[in-house]
Parts: structure tokens; sequence; C-alpha cells
């Protein structure tokens, strides 16, 4: 029995859906456990894509219980476009539970996060648009509609009255909007209620069964821990929490249940929207890595922002996620360079800087030192065993691994379940925790 989190360690699309529907094969319950549908997790099996923004990427696996839990916000128009593409493709959602008290995401939530947006005008934020920021604003402000709420006609008509009007007002005063019709919002959104009425539960409590029994659950992170509402590059953040602490939060449970938490990074770095990136890429390597990692929001279809890896942040996501082993992804997208820099630490008024700075000013000012590698080129998207590796890539993984004091146990070279190395046990192999007497991690996987 093994209870894992599986968490973003840069900032988001780091292949996590991927690295989950690997993972699934073994888990009994997947938990997605924050944000909503500003995640995009994409899942490629036997030639089929599937882009998933709330169910959880434990789908495709039969007996697999999929729950999407308490510190999520819901878009129900979205998840129930996405319940139809699974079915239409007769991929059974029997096994998807709902938490009836994430809160639900309002067409006012959507018209306001793009509103203030634009009203940042060269301030904003990047947000994907989807109602994200207020909807948990709402949440924090005790305004919020609940699941729970949508399961009560009656009472929803009365908080939906009154939420609307109030909402109406600063569309229209602040933003020069058109008001909602709340006759119209409250009869879609009942609707909306009863589709989703069969799939509602106390995920807590569903959650603690599973745990009573000894099923193994994947908590499924979604955003990354650089979007992190707390511990990110504030205010370039999500409103959630992303890192392995907000896994617990998110999907009731306590701590202590937790047996390993995995990373996923990149081999490289992308970050999509607005904020400092200090080893972004602008000329033809970057346009390369875009290319080749075919980096284009999944939600959003923007472009990504890409640049080289940065241990800073990767450091920094060993430290406040408590990761106990890594999963690298995209390594191919590297293949054809001749050599390649992972920034080792900043340059911040003159001085070497080893952490990430929390004042955005300071982050925005930070140059990167870098260590240059050379490239191997030549295609790895076939290998399978580290052996299959060139040497020049192994040493690169294993840089990386250094830098960041932490084991490698998968490598990603391809978004295929197949185009996998599995280096390590990733559940119950060497853990962060246990290092040599020279405070090295244990682990001879490069050697
Ligand atoms: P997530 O949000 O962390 O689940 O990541 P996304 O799905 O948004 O973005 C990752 C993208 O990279 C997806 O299109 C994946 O299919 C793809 N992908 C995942 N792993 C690999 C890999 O190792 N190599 C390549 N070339 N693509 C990958
Ligand atoms: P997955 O789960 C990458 C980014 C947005 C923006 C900031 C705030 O696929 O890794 P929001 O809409 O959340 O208020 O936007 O966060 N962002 C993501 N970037 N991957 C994601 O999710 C993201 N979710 C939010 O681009 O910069
Ligand atoms: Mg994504």
């Amino acid at each position: 029995m093994a209870n894992v989190i599986v968490i973003g360690a840069q900032w988001g699309d780091e292949g996590k859906g991927k690295i989950t529907d690997l993972l699934s094969r073994s888990a009994d319950v997947v938990v997605r456990s924050q944000g909503g549908v500003n995640a995009g997790h994409t899942i490629v099996v036997q030639g089929k894509t599937f882009k998933l923004h709330l169910i959880p990427s434990g789908i495709l696996y039969p007996n697999t219980e999929c729950i999407i839990g308490s510190g999520t916000v819901i878009d129900p128009k979205v998840l129930l476009q996405e319940l139809e593409q699974f079915q239409s493709l007769e991929v059974s959602t029997e096994n998807l539970f709902i938490s009836q008290t994430a809160h639900v995401t309002m067409p006012y939530h959507r018209l306001l996060d793009m509103a203030s947006e634009t009203r940042r005008g060269k301030h904003k934020l990047g947000t994907t648009g989807r109602g994200i920021g207020p909807t948990y604003a709402d949440k924090s402000e005790r305004t919020g509609i609940r699941i729970i709420d949508l399961m009560n006609p009656n009472g929803l008509q009365e908080k939906l009255e009154w939420t609307i009007n109030y909402k109406n007002v600063i569309l229209e005063k602040l933003y020069n909007l058109s008001p909602l019709n709340p006759e119209a919002v409250i009869e879609e959104y009942l609707e909306y209620a009863e589709q989703l009425r069969p799939y509602v539960v106390d995920s807590s409590l569903k959650i603690a069964e599973a745990i009573q029994k000894r099923k193994n659950i994947l908590f499924e992170g979604a955003q990354g821990t650089l979007l992190d509402l707390d511990h990110g590059t504030y205010p370039y953040v999500t409103s959630s929490n992303p890192i392995a602490g907000g896994a617990c939060v998110g999907a009731g449970v306590g701590p202590t249940v937790i047996d390993r938490v995995i990373g996923v990074a990149k081999a490289y770095t992308t970050r999509v929207g607005e904020g400092p990136f200090p080893t972004e890429l602008h000329g033809k390597v970057g346009k390369l890595l875009g290319n080749r990692g075919a980096e284009f929001g999944t939600t959003t279809g923007r472009r990504r922002r890409c640049g080289w890896f940065d241990g800073v942040i990767g450091r920094y996501a060993v430290r406040i996620n408590g990761l106990d082993c890594l999963a690298i992804t995209k390594l191919d997208v590297l293949d054809e360079l001749e050599e390649i820099k992972v920034c080792i630490a900043y340059e911040l008024n003159g001085k070497t800087c080893n952490h990430l700075p929390s004042n955005a000013k300071e982050f925005a000012q930070c140059k990167p030192i870098y260590e240059t590698l050379p490239g191997w080129q030549q295609s790895t998207t076939n290998c399978r065993v580290l052996d299959d590796l060139p040497q020049t890539a192994l040493s690169y993984l294993k840089f990386l691994a250094e830098l960041m004091e932490t084991p490698i146990a998968i490598i990603s070279l391809g978004a295929s379940r197949d185009q996998t190395i599995i280096v390590e046990d990733p559940i119950h192999g060497p853990k962060r925790a246990l290092l040599n007497v020279n405070g090295e991690p244990v682990s001879s996987t490069f050697d």
C-alpha cells in the first residue's frame, strides 16, 4: 500500500497527466485536489490523445476510482463536456466521483476574470481566463457556491439570485459590462446539477474509507510549485495551492497518510502567462524547444515561453514539496542540441544567489549563472532502458539529480505511455531522505 502525491515542480505543464496515467496502473484511487479548468493534462494512449481539465488522469483504467476533491473549483459546463468526450469514446466514467464541498465556477467568475485582466492592462497576470481567481476569491470571502448548493434547488435559487444581483453591480458599474440574467443562469445551473448529481459524494469520507482498506491512492497535482498562491512567484501565480501540502488540504487527508511525493519536471523550463522567467530563451533555441516540445497551452492554446532548466527552482521545489524523487519529462525535446545549459544559481546585485527571491522585482532582476553541458544530438525517443541512452544524456540527467540532490526515478522521452524509462521504482524505490555518508542521494542510477 502506498499513497503518492504527483506534483508539478516548475510552472505547470510538466507532464503530470502522462506520469499520473502511467502510475495509475498501480493505483486504486486517483484524486485531483487543487485548481479547476485552468489545468490541462494530456494523456496519449495507443495513438489517442485525451485532454483533461478536471477529470483525474486515472480515468482510462476501468477499475480505478477517480475523485475530484474538495479543494478544486468545478466549472460544470466544462466538466460535462469532458464527461461526454469520454462517453463518446466508450471510456467508462462510472468510477468518477465529485466532492460535494468543491466550489463552482459560475459565469460571473469567468467574466470577472477576463474583465480584471483587461483592466490591469500591461500589469495583467496572463490568467487562463477560466474564472479561477474569482471562484477562489468568493470561496475565501465566503460567498461561493458549492456543489452541495447545486444539489439543493430551493436554497440555490435564493442564494444565486442574491449573488448574481450583487455581481451584476460589479459587472455593470465597475466594468461597464452587460448584467447577467439571474433566471437564465439559475435554470442553466439547475440543469447541470441534475446531470452531475449521480457523481456527487462526500469525497474526504470516500478517501478515508479507501485509506482504511489500505488501497493505493494517487494524488494528482495540477499547475506547479511556482504557481502556488503562497509559495510561488506571487503575484504571477494561480489562486490555489498546487504544492504537496495543498494535496492534503484539498483532498481532506492528514499528511501522515502520504508515503511519497514525486516531482515532475521538464528537462528544460516553460511558463505560460506573465511573470519573471530568468532562464527564458527568446532566440533560435527557445523557438526550437517550443516547436519540438509542441509548447502550446492545453487549455488556452497560448504559446508557452521556453527556457533552460533552472536548478534554483528545482531545488526550491524539492524543499517546498519535500520531494522524494523526480520524473524528468521531455528529454527527447533536447535531442538536437549541440550544447545544453543549466542554471545553477542566479546573480543578483552583483552577488550569487542560490535561493528563489520572494520579491517579484528582485526575481525579475536575477541573471542565471549557467553550467554548459554537451548535447547528444541523436534521438532518444526509442530508448526504453538507461543503457539505451547516449552517455551525454546520462551525464545531463546525473547533473540534474546532483543539482537537486534528488534521485530521478522516471525519464520520459515522448508523450506515449511506453516512451518512458523507469529508472527506479518511483513508489517503493530509494527516497531523497536516504542520503549516503557524503550527503549524496542514495541512487546508483547513473554511475
Ligand atoms: P501537465 O499539465 O503537467 O499534465 O502537462 P501538459 O499535458 O499540459 O503538457 C505536457 C505536454 O507534453 C503534453 O502535450 C504531453 O503529451 C507532452 N509530453 C509529456 N511527456 C512528454 C515527453 O517526454 N516528450 C514529449 N515530446 N512530449 C511529452
Ligand atoms: P496544468 O495543471 C500552466 C497559469 C496561467 C497564469 C497563472 C494564473 O496544466 O499544469 P489562472 O487562470 O490559474 O488564474 O492563471 O497560472 N496556469 C497554468 N500554467 N499549467 C497550468 O495547469 C496552469 N494553470 C494556471 O497561465 O500564468
Ligand atoms: Mg497542462
